[in-house]
């Protein structure tokens, strides 16, 4: 992991100048020797750039290193985990198909769904991923894809994907994991059945909160033409681009990205520029190192808080009566991310009055960067959804989402006691020891 987290797709050799990291190329254009070799690669008869919207040498390098890390078959970058998931799933689900969804996503995802995509006649069932017969249960004759997160946001909830691909296979469906909490460094989700993985590259690939980035990965796993009728978009000839996308997949290639890649990143220009894709590279070179950092330190702390007045909950994997804990020993072994939440005593006020006090931790809706992080999701990231859709995630009025930075546990540990005394203080509700 660590090896391919720094060499996969770059090789300094191969490059005109030897440069040892992947150089931003942010030409829009490039140039061609010949009229028949653009219009080759316009039709599909040839592989390189002509036009950034589609593809960039610099972001064809994370591609690689990405599918690398996840032991896929390739990847698309796009402009945001925002659209990486939009782009899955229309290109797997769009127009009119269905779609079986965790009741346990990302809000931006959930009302990607509830809307958006509903907008476009995508259909949804939402269902319990740890209700096995309630997700079996999801499924329609119409269902397309079935989308999963390998580690909940923000209660750090896991899934025995094995479990649900092997329900959704059944019925020939391809699930989708976003594996943003996650990253490959922890969890390689292909390895339990996932057919596509999505990531917001903006968290712990980046890392340090400077760049906003998605990637979507093919596994290998999903191949339309076992179920040809099903995908008509990708087993019959194109009209509009004059091939059959599931060809690809006779070279090894993945024939959704291509669709993908051809159609929806090209007609939304949802294009990764070069210098966010050159962000993300430099970020993966650390990623394994500050996953297994941020994984132990969020441990240590959660067991700690749990124990502290006012803490009603801690939504960790590792906390005592979590089902998903033999998921976490048996799938998770290097830890399960930086995130969790804590529910305290005294609702909204209380967590308004524990964020306010905290120094050390920053108010901010984003994670996995090297900085702490707090954010109330009830009234920030989860806040479109109805009270059913966050008691489901477990997001209460009390609940605080944290994201362990790369600070010292110590200090981080200490301005966390000293801002649940201040919050116990304020609202009256508890008195801290801590
Ligand atoms: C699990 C998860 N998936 C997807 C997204 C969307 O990613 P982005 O903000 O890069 O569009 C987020 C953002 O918070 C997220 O937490």
């Amino acid at each position: 992991m660590s090896t391919a987290g720094i060499h996969a797709g770059w090789d300094a050799a191969a490059d005109a100048h030897n440069a040892l990291t992947p150089p931003i190329h942010t030409a829009s254009a490039y140039a061609h020797s010949s009229h028949a070799e653009l219009s080759a690669l316009f039709q599909r008869r040839a592989d390189g750039f002509a036009y950034s919207r589609s593809g960039n040498p610099t972001t064809a390098v994370l591609e690689q290193r990405i599918t690398a890390l996840e032991h896929g078959i390739g990847a698309v970058a796009v402009a945001s985990g925002q659209a990486a998931t939009t782009i899955a799933l229309c290109a797997l689900a769009a127009p009119g198909g269905h779609v079986v969804a965790s009741s346990r996503l990302y809000g931006g995802t959930t009302e990607l769904l509830d809307d958006t995509l509903a907008d476009f006649g995508v259909t949804c069932t939402v269902a319990d991923p740890w209700d096995l017969t309630a997700w079996d249960a999801a499924f329609t004759e119409d269902t397309r894809a079935a989308i999963v997160e390998s580690i909940a946001n923000p209660g750090a909830q896991l899934v025995d994907l094995g479990a649900l691909s092997a329900i959704a296979h059944a019925r020939d469906v391809p699930v989708v994991v976003d594996s943003t909490l996650a990253s490959p460094a922890l969890y390689r989700p292909g390895e339990h059945g996932a057919d596509i993985v999505v990531h917001s590259a903006t968290k712990y690939l980046c890392g340090h909160g400077t760049t906003i980035a998605g990637l979507i990965v093919d596994t290998g796993r999903f191949d339309p033409r076992r179920c040809p009728q099903r995908w008509p978009q990708l087993t019959r000839p194109n009209r509009r681009f004059g091939v059959t996308f599931a060809q690809e997949y006779t070279r090894g290639a993945s024939g959704l990205l291509a669709y993908a890649r051809a159609k929806y990143v090209t007609d939304f220009g949802t294009t990764l520029p070069a210098t966010s894709a050159q962000q993300i590279l430099v970020g993966i070179e650390t990623l394994d190192l500050r996953m297994r950092k941020v994984s132990a330190d969020a441990a240590a702390l959660a067991a700690h808080l749990q124990a502290l007045p006012g803490v009603l909950r801690v939504e960790h994997p590792t906390m005592p009566g979590r089902p998903d804990a033999a998921m976490a020993a048996r799938d998770f072994p290097r830890g399960t991310s930086g995130v969790f939440s804590l529910e305290l005593a005294g609702g909204e006020a209380a967590a308004a009055a524990f964020c306010d006090a905290l120094s050390l931790w920053t108010i901010a809706v984003n994670l996995g960067d090297a900085r702490s992080l707090v954010c109330h999701p009830a009234t920030t990231t989860h806040c479109h959804l109805t009270d059913h859709q966050r008691e489901v995630c477990g997001v209460r009025p009390g609940t605080v989402r944290l994201s362990v930075g790369l600070e010292d546990v110590a200090d981080l540990r200490a301005d966390l006691e000293q801002a649940l005394a201040v919050a116990g203080a304020a609202t009256g509700t508890f008195t801290s020891t801590a």
